[in-house]
């Protein structure tokens, strides 16, 4: 069994049941490790550039793994935040491109406050608002999009109740009408299967924090390449460039690939933690863990009805393992 395997790698497990994980993934012996190694090597050879380069372009393999992505497709970021805020400076708002952000209800607060600044910019946000069962079917998304649309954000999985949108279908509908579409995954990767292609976005972003089991200060976000030669970023850093070691102070000149999305100097400390997570997610394999928590919110569910903790005004199964519900009592 899957939590069997790998539970001993997880001392908090042997006094606590733990359920935080869609905020703090659990720490495992690995990635206490991992922070102890940034740190022997601080020691032991100062600024470790060639290992940090290594980590940062592991995190970035690791990462396109997860994606099913290149890794020429993903930029190493600090935060969502971060990666969302690229994306948007790459949006000529003011300059005469399309003006109009549509967001999911749904969204983490950064996309939406992210889409809202750029109010400042010229442009207009619209929210897609939930069905009284609390979805949102593609369809309202449909209403919102048109050709003054530059961007479409549906996150993949709702932090807030845990709604798992349609992405293919969302992202389908943008294309139709020539915007992008963003799915922040945060509160997917590692949990869910992804396959970006198979969901047709233009962006996906994450972060190790919560189900990768790495730590703050570390994320990522991909860029379909396709759009690559025509995105440039006007929120850059020197490690964005095509060439960092030119240290240049005259021109702009952005990396070919989704490098172009990375910024400053990377977060050293959360590379070696982020990437031992992501190590231990791969080798565990997403589809089984996704079978796994899926077994565990039946058992839950079952339980709950049984205890009479509460019972389901309405109950929708909206995919294998995926519910939301509306509780009476
Ligand atoms: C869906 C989602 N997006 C984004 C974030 C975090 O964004 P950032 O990495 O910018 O802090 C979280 C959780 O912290 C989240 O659940």
């Amino acid at each position: 069994m899957l939590g069997a395997a790998i539970r001993g790698e997880f001392p908090i497990f042997e006094h606590t049941t733990y359920l935080n994980s869609c905020s703090q993934g659990a720490l495992s012996t690995r990635v206490r490790r991992a922070y102890r190694e940034y740190l022997d090597g601080w020691d032991r050879n100062g600024a470790d550039w060639e290992h940090w380069v290594e980590r940062t372009e592991a995190a970035r393999g690791g990462f396109a793994r997860l994606m099913r992505a290149e890794p020429a497709e993903i930029a190493v970021t600090t935060s969502v935040s971060q990666g969302v805020s690229a994306i948007v400076s790459a949006l000529p708002f003011e300059r005469g491109g399309r003006t109009r952000i549509v967001i999911s209800e749904y969204e983490f607060p950064t996309v939406g406050q992210i889409a809202h600044a750029q109010e400042l910019r010229g442009a207009e946000v619209v929210h897609v608002r939930p069905e009284p069962d609390g979805s949102i079917p593609p369809e309202r998304f449909a209403e919102a999009v048109d050709e003054r649309t530059a961007l479409v954000c549906c996150t993949t999985i709702s932090y807030r109740t845990g709604h798992r949108h349609d992405v293919t279908e969302i992202a389908r509908i943008a294309r139709e009408h020539g915007a992008l579409c963003l799915a922040d995954s945060y509160q997917a990767v590692g949990a869910i299967d992804l396959d970006v292609r198979a969901l047709g976005v233009d962006f996906a972003t994450g972060g190790t924090v919560k189900y990768l089991l790495g730590s703050a200060g570390l994320g990522f976000l991909y860029v379909r390449s396709g759009l690559l030669p025509g995105l440039l970023p006007t929120q850059t850093g020197w490690f964005a460039d095509e060439d960092i070691f030119a240290m240049s102070i005259a021109d702009y000149s952005p990396h070919a690939t989704a490098r172009r999305f990375d910024s400053g100097t990377p977060p050293v400390p959360s590379l070696y933690p982020g990437v031992a997570g992501v190590q231990i997610i791969a080798e565990a394999g997403v589809p089984a863990i996704e079978a796994h928590v899926s077994s565990l919110v039946d058992r839950l569910l079952a339980g709950l009805g049984e205890a009479r903790v509460c019972s389901f005004e309405r109950f929708t199964i909206h995919g294998p393992g995926i519910y939301s519900w509306r509780r009476t009592a």
